[in-house]
């Protein structure tokens, strides 16, 4: 997750939202003129934007969340959404800023939410983003309230409709962090690292700080910066002096030489960190609390240089390396897109164990990805969802970059993904503008587009950018590269081939593809295959496979009731399909040897096998019961295929290089399942309340030997704080259930995925009918603390409003208001003071009113004034609820009586009887509360 151990003021959202799928429609309930005249005004939201909505019946729900995964299959669902619904939903948050906030920024950061959101905080519209796949930030600091005042921050969620062509769920499924920061602060994503390589291993290294001013006093700063290498302050950049005026910015640069710096490469990415303090200095007799003083913020990034080259391919750090890279979808099994960072982090740990470099997010960006890719160096095609040249989207570009820059991981840029106007005048122009929107802000990376076609037109995007991407037609790479030398080309999409985990036959009725690497969409090329057109052309800089991990949705080449790709070189939970042994012999460099083959009790003696036998050593050696059936030289590519007769025992393959015995690989025929093997994604969990494991299930028989066609339903019992959030088991055509506590192995393997919600005890037992339980206990440790804003149930009540003037007797409580007078009785905030209109006006009576809604959650309510002025008088639907006249300060407390409506009249008539301080009112927010200690 996002680095925020080190830095304060950074508080995650994640936790306790109301959540509930609803037809939209924000608009007032009734059409009468007041219900349309205060729908008009700002915080006149209506529906469950407003603050006084009744949410008490909504599900509770933990960010990340998806709530289409939950769904049933159908197949009124799209295709390309794995036949699940979507739909549109509400997301409601009430929380509490502390009365030392006051005077912050305060900032709501979205990591990513789907598809159209459109974010309310008390009421009031403060943002609008149409593209579910971009970060972006909402400064709330006009709209908040401060204790005791409760805010509501209600999202809403359009996502019938789709922006992809894949699974894209629905819901807030990143993260949402709430930031506070001093008015003079660093701006959201406002410190861009640039490191430079100079001659004789010097680095040059420049900080472009943007310091805000979110607030009108013009202010001066000093600003701080220093650089740390493993947590230690290695360097101090000088202090500036920076000036900057009320509501605006400035942008500070600094920069130093240095030698000596520890490079981030595939192997060891080394990371360094810039932290940078703006300290303002108060003026003349101010005095400025430590946080309204000062702000920090710290960002990650690493030396290292890239080349892109149309004749030599990619360059890292002066090395010629291939980029051997897997294009993928967000989504897992069990979770959706509601991935966890820790299943993140896990997926790409299993490409990397293939000998991959690279990642391409296809086909949008996720922040996440890049944090995870930097820390265990892997490189990055960052890519721009949706092509377009106008100001909305150029503003989320700027975002991409903006979240990208500082990422030593990031290495290319891709505006767009097989565009139709990729090949026109028109897409020139367009590419032309987002290009040099990126490069204005980084022009350290090239940018490209992903084609499939209209790369050759004379006239087209291909012209405007740095280098081309071609998804497919490896036959096209060289008429390309004739056709234009200079433009460098990567092969952003490649193979598109089909299998699926633990088949070894081809059966298309059941939707069902063998792993023999034989079958591939139309478009596409065999595994092997489209390696073998990458890796032998030097100006082709390299590969991204289409897919690293099956996804849900497009299940090509079949349709329901499959649900899931075949793609994926793992399937969706990450189990290695037999692609994986491909890629590891093809593109890791230590030797390996493995036997693709259906070796188990199923088969006849004597009935003949299919067997591949992927290596990269140079000889191989293929026998049965030690019996040498043949030796030969390896095949490079395509690989070694023989035809093997069946018997009980073990088929063993042997590799050779230089004549010497360099790895070896075996397949044996396993006997009954015995038990369930557990491997856990990692070794223990933070009890930070975010953290997650994945457990894979495994079935084995008495020798250990993985049993493939056991597909028993194994269940996920688990004791303590934590829970399981999805289940999976990678068969594409499954239509069990991902949120469930149980799972039917498929060819062998299933897989839960467990949140720790901050319990210090992880304890899971795993179980299947009649085989013994398996019982994983994960330890828990501290230390990592996510500060998290915590929800709260307080509604302060809005809409108050006051007669405009005083009288000088005790008013008719049974006066008729007209609702659409907005000018009699005037709208009313509680802030804090007295209301002006009494000062000096001893023994005059005011008027309040206002309709309170009371949820129907069961719970006895509350009327609690927490700080009322004066003689109080209180009506509730004409009957007197409350009369204070023995006192003239303090707290007032007032049970609300059991009607059925759930709308009360309420006025509240004070009488400005304060004979000291001549004052009178409401002076704190008016709030129901369900228990008063
Ligand atoms: C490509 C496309 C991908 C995916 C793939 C399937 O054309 O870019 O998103 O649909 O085909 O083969």
């Amino acid at each position: 997750m996002k680095y925020y151990n080190d830095q304060p003021g950074i508080y995650c959202m994640n936790r306790e939202w109301r959540f509930r799928e609803v037809e939209i429609s924000d608009l007032p309930a009734g059409r009468k003129h007041d219900d349309v005249y205060d729908y008009s005004k700002a915080a006149g939201a209506k529906g469950p934007a407003e603050s006084s909505f009744d949410d008490s019946e909504w599900e509770t729900v933990e960010l990340p969340h998806d709530w289409v995964v939950q769904k049933d299959f159908t197949p009124k669902g799209l295709l390309n959404h794995g036949y699940k619904m979507r739909g549109n939903g509400w997301y409601r948050k009430k929380f509490r800023l502390g009365e030392e906030d006051m005077g912050k920024q305060i900032l709501l950061e979205f990591e990513g939410l789907s598809s159209k959101a459109t974010i309310y905080i008390n009421g009031l519209l403060c943002k609008r983003q149409f593209y579910g796949y971009n970060s972006f930030s909402v400064d709330i600091s006009d709209f908040v309230c401060f204790y005791p005042a409760v805010n509501q921050l209600a999202v809403k969620i359009e996502a019938d409709a789709w922006e992809g062509w894949w699974y894209e769920g629905a819901g807030i499924y990143r993260n949402v962090w709430l930031v506070k920061k001093a008015p003079v602060h660093i701006e959201y994503q406002g410190v861009y690292v640039k490191p430079t390589e100079m001659q004789d291993g010097l680095w040059k290294l420049e900080i472009e700080t943007t310091v805000e001013n979110s607030f009108g006093k013009n202010r001066e700063l000093w600003l701080e910066t220093a650089l740390y290498e493993s947590g230690k302050k290695i360097f101090d950049f000088p202090q500036e002096h920076v000036a900057v005026e009320g509501f605006n910015h400035v942008i500070c640069k600094q920069e130093t030489v240095l030698n000596n710096v520890r490079k981030w490469n595939l192997e060891l990415p080394c990371l360094y960190e810039i932290g940078v303090r703006c300290i303002s200095l108060p003026e003349k007799d101010e005095v400025l609390s430590e946080e309204l003083e000062s702000d920090y913020l710290k960002v990650r990034f690493g030396f290292r240089t890239i080349q892109l080259d149309s004749e030599t391919g990619f360059w890292l750090n002066g090395d010629n390396i291939k980029l051997k890279g897997f294009c993928c979808h967000q989504d897992h099994a069990g979770v959706g897109v509601a991935v966890p960072y820790a299943v993140k982090e896990y997926r790409i740990s299993q490409l990397k164990k293939l000998g991959a470099n690279a990642y391409r997010c296809a086909h949008n960006p996720d922040p996440e990805i890049l944090l995870i890719c930097d820390k265990l160096g892997m490189m990055v095609m960052e890519e721009n969802r949706t092509f377009a040249s106008c100001p909305e989207v150029l503003e989320q570009v700027r975002g991409i970059v903006r979240n990208a820059r500082n990422h030593p991981s990031v290495i290319v840029y891709s505006i767009f993904n097989e565009e139709p106007l990729q090949g026109t005048q028109r897409g020139m122009r367009m590419a032309k503008r987002i290009r040099n929107t990126i490069h204005r802000m980084d022009h350290t990376r090239p940018v490209l587009g992903s084609f499939n076609g209209g790369y050759l037109e004379d006239e087209g995007a291909v012209h405007a950018l740095d280098a081309v991407g071609i998804n497919y037609n490896p036959m096209r790479y060289d008429e390309f590269h004739e056709k234009y030398p200079n433009i460098p080309l990567i092969a952003s999409e490649t193979a598109s081939a089909f299998m699926v985990r633990g088949e070894y036959r081809t059966d298309e009725e059941h939707h069902v593809i063998s792993s023999y690497d034989d079958f591939c969409a139309p478009w596409g090329n065999t595994h092997r295959d489209a390696w073998k057109w990458v890796n032998e052309r030097k100006f082709v800089a390299g590969a991204f496979v289409w897919t690293g991990f099956d996804y849900r949705g497009e299940p090509t080449p079949f349709e329901w009731p499959s649900v899931g790709t075949f793609f994926g070189t793992y399937d969706s939970c990450g189990f290695p399909k037999e692609a994986c042994e491909l890629y590891k012999v093809m593109w890791k460099k230590e030797p390996g040897i493995h036997i693709i083959a259906s070796w188990n009790k199923k088969r006849k003696a004597g009935e003949l096998q299919k067997v591949i036998v992927a290596s990269n050593c140079q000889e191989i050696e293929l026998s049965v019961n030690n019996r040498v059936l043949e030796r030969r030289k390896t095949t490079a590519y395509f690989q070694d295929e023989f035809y093997v007769a069946f018997e009980k025992g073990t088929l063993k393959a042997v590799g050779y290089i230089d004549g010497i015995k360099a790895a070896s690989h075996c397949l044996m025929v396993p006997g009954e399942i015995c038990r369930l093997k557990v491997e856990c994604s990692k070794e223990s969990l933070w009890d930070d309340g975010s953290d997650s494991v994945i457990i894979n299930v495994i079935a084995v028989d008495r020798d250990g030997l993985e049993v493939p066609d056991a597909d028993n339903l194994v269940h996920f019992d688990v004791k303590g704080g934590a829970k399981v959030i999805g289940v999976g088991n990678g068969n594409p055509n499954s239509h069990e259930p991902d949120f469930a506590l149980y799972r039917k192995l498929f060819h062998g393997h299933a897989q839960a995925i467990l949140r720790n919600f901050g319990s210090e005890h992880v304890i899971t037992e795993i179980w299947a009918e009649g085989i013994g339980k398996t019982v994983v206990e994960i330890p828990v440790h501290h230390g990592q603390m996510i500060p998290y804003i915590n929800s709260v149930s307080d509604v302060v009540t809005v809409g108050w409003r006051m007669y405009y003037r005083l009288l000088d007797e005790m008013p008719d409580v049974d006066m008729e208001i007209n609702e659409n007078d907005r000018n009699s009785f005037e709208p009313i905030e509680f802030h804090g003071r007295p209301q002006n209109e009494f000062t000096g006006k001893l023994t005059k009576y005011g008027i309040f009113y206002n309709q309170i809604k009371i949820s129907k959650d069961g719970n006895r309510k509350f009327l609690y004034f927490p700080d009322v002025r004066g003689q109080v008088y209180v009506w509730l639907n004409g009957i007197k609820a409350a009369e204070r006249t023995d006192k003239t300060t303090g707290e007032l407390k007032i049970m609300i009586p059991d009607e059925e409506d759930n709308v009360y009249r309420c006025f509240v008539i004070i009488r400005n009887q304060n004979t000291e301080s001549n004052e009178a009112g409401i002076c704190a927010p008016v709030m129901l509360v369900d228990c008063l200690v």
